[in-house]
């Protein structure tokens, strides 16, 4: 089975790092309020008046941060946009304080905002935990080598990336499933009361879902529901309030269905 092939090859890697543990914050603002609303006035009495044109909201500015940079949140990484340089170790990896199958180390921002939004997915009742976080070169290279044992080249690109391509090496991903282990890399951890949270919730921490469902032919990977890629809250609310659904199109980046040789 190529599902229950994955999760064992996904779950039984072994995730370490040599990176150093610095604690600096990633400047990226967590949760920004937003901006009060005004409530029309419903008395019968009121003159009516010209509806007041809409407040023009700030112009997103796209190019605020480096898609380019493997250092930046807003990096972006698929089959066509290999990690400069391939062997990039991001830096302020850290271990978050969030339930985990094993140890696993992420950029010091992923965590702040993970561990947020466990938090609250516990105290909503839906308890979550990481199966993978950063994987360095070499543990994505073994990942990969597995799978394309196991599957074949074909099967394999469309569930993991070759090493220097993959987001988990810029310490940005993380692999999120049940506290329980319910469709634990699976895609029926989409339907799971915790999947559904994490799709309605998981922006407002920074997070998207970076392989939807459906949209192969841009990411480049089948549907991830377990695979959540820290942007911050500024750009990952973006692309919600846009309805845009993934980093290609956001950028206006071309489709990344394969690799380039
Ligand atoms: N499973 C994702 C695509 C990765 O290997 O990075
Ligand atoms: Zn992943």
């Amino acid at each position: 089975m190529l599902r229950s092939s994955l999760a064992a090859l996904l779950l039984g890697a072994l995730i370490t790092s040599v990176a150093g543990c610095a604690v600096t914050r990633e400047p990226l603002v967590l949760d920004p309020s937003p901006s009060a609303s005004s409530m029309p006035s419903a008395s019968p009495t009121r003159t009516p008046t010209p509806t007041p044109a809409p407040t023009p909201s700030p112009t997103f500015d796209r190019a605020a941060r480096s898609i380019d940079d493997p250092a930046s949140a807003w990096v972006v990484v698929n089959k066509l946009r290999p990690l400069q340089p391939a062997d990039f170790v991001p830096p302020n990896l850290r271990v978050a304080r969030i339930a985990a199958t094993q140890q696993l180390e992420m950029r010091d921002g992923t965590a702040t905002a993970a561990e947020a939004m466990f938090a609250d997915a516990a105290a909503a009742g839906v308890p979550l935990r990481i199966t993978s976080a950063y994987r360095s070169f070499e543990s994505q290279a073994r990942i990969n080598r597995q799978l394309v044992q196991q599957l074949g080249q074909e099967r394999a690109d469309i569930a993991s990336a070759r090493p220097g391509h993959s987001e988990h090496q810029t310490g940005l991903a993380i692999d999120v499933g049940a506290l329980s282990g319910t469709c634990e890399l699976d895609a029926c951890f989409g339907t799971t009361p915790q999947g559904l949270w994490l799709v309605e919730n998981a922006y407002r921490y920074g997070f998207i879902l970076r392989y939807p469902d459906g949209l192969t032919a841009i990411t480049g990977y089948a549907y991830e529901p377990w695979h959540w890629r820290y942007v911050g809250v500024e750009l990952a609310t973006e692309m919600r309030e846009t309805g845009v659904a993934t980093l290609e199109e956001f950028f206006g980046l071309p489709p990344a269905p394969a690799y380039a040789g």
